[in-house]
């Protein structure tokens, strides 16, 4: 399959142009509600065009890295938000040390990557004890779920349109239960303070302390 980072590659601008939406960005301002108290080191992993990172950032006193592989991505994210650090490089192998981190977020990204355990691994290498993941995910549903959830966005066509990509997307590459995204977070060595439903049960919110 293509790698998810070279189709976001491709897409960036109107990846960009469809989520630049009211219930995305109060998706995003919700991640930031679980940021740890005083938080002043935040990495925004897959930070795309700048949608999550701008959000979280507004919500710190210190720093958020937005980190990407793709470039064009990180380009639309300097635009967005300038008070962003941006970084290039892989979720795989995050260019921090050990324990340094208070948060790391992720909001629409592990479920692209390849190995996901591999991922949460080094997300919790990362988190100082105490410190937070906070993710935003597409949820595996059953096909009723996805009708509901897609029928309750009807009333604003391109949220409607959003929504349908997501889960479009999520298809592809596979989107986890609630269940399995609470057993992968655990095996990581992260504790589930919260899991529940996000985007009108087509997603879903994860926070975890290491
Ligand atoms: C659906 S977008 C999420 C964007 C963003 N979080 C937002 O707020 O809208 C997924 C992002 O994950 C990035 N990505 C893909 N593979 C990755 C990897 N291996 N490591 C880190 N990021 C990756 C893509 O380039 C893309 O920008």
């Amino acid at each position: 399959m293509l790698s998810s980072a070279r189709l976001f590659q491709a897409v960036a601008l109107p990846y960009q142009l469809v989520t630049r939406h009211p219930v995305w960005e109060r998706h995003c301002a919700l991640m930031a509600v679980d940021l740890p108290p005083g938080a002043r080191l935040v990495v925004d992993l897959g930070c795309g065009p700048g949608n999550s990172a701008k959000h979280l950032r507004d919500a710190v006193k210190g720093t958020v890295v937005g980190i990407d592989p793709a470039r064009a991505m990180l380009a639309l994210a300097r635009r967005r938000d300038p008070r962003l650090a941006l970084v290039q490089a892989d979720g795989i192998a995050l260019p921090l040390r050990d324990g340094t981190a208070d948060a790391v977020a992720l909001h629409s990204v592990l479920y692209l990557l390849p190995d996901r355990a591999a991922a949460l691994r080094e997300v919790a290498r990362v988190l100082r004890p105490g410190g937070r993941a906070l993710l935003l995910e597409p949820q595996h549903r059953t096909a009723a779920g996805t009708l509901g959830g897609l029928l309750s966005s009807l009333d604003t066509p391109l949220w409607a349109l959003v929504a349908s990509l997501w889960r479009a997307m999520s298809s592809m590459y596979g989107a986890l239960t609630p269940g399995e995204l609470g057993h992968a977070l655990e095996e990581a060595g992260l504790r589930v303070l919260r899991l529940e439903d996000a985007f009108s049960g087509l997603g879903m919110l994860a926070v975890a302390e290491r």
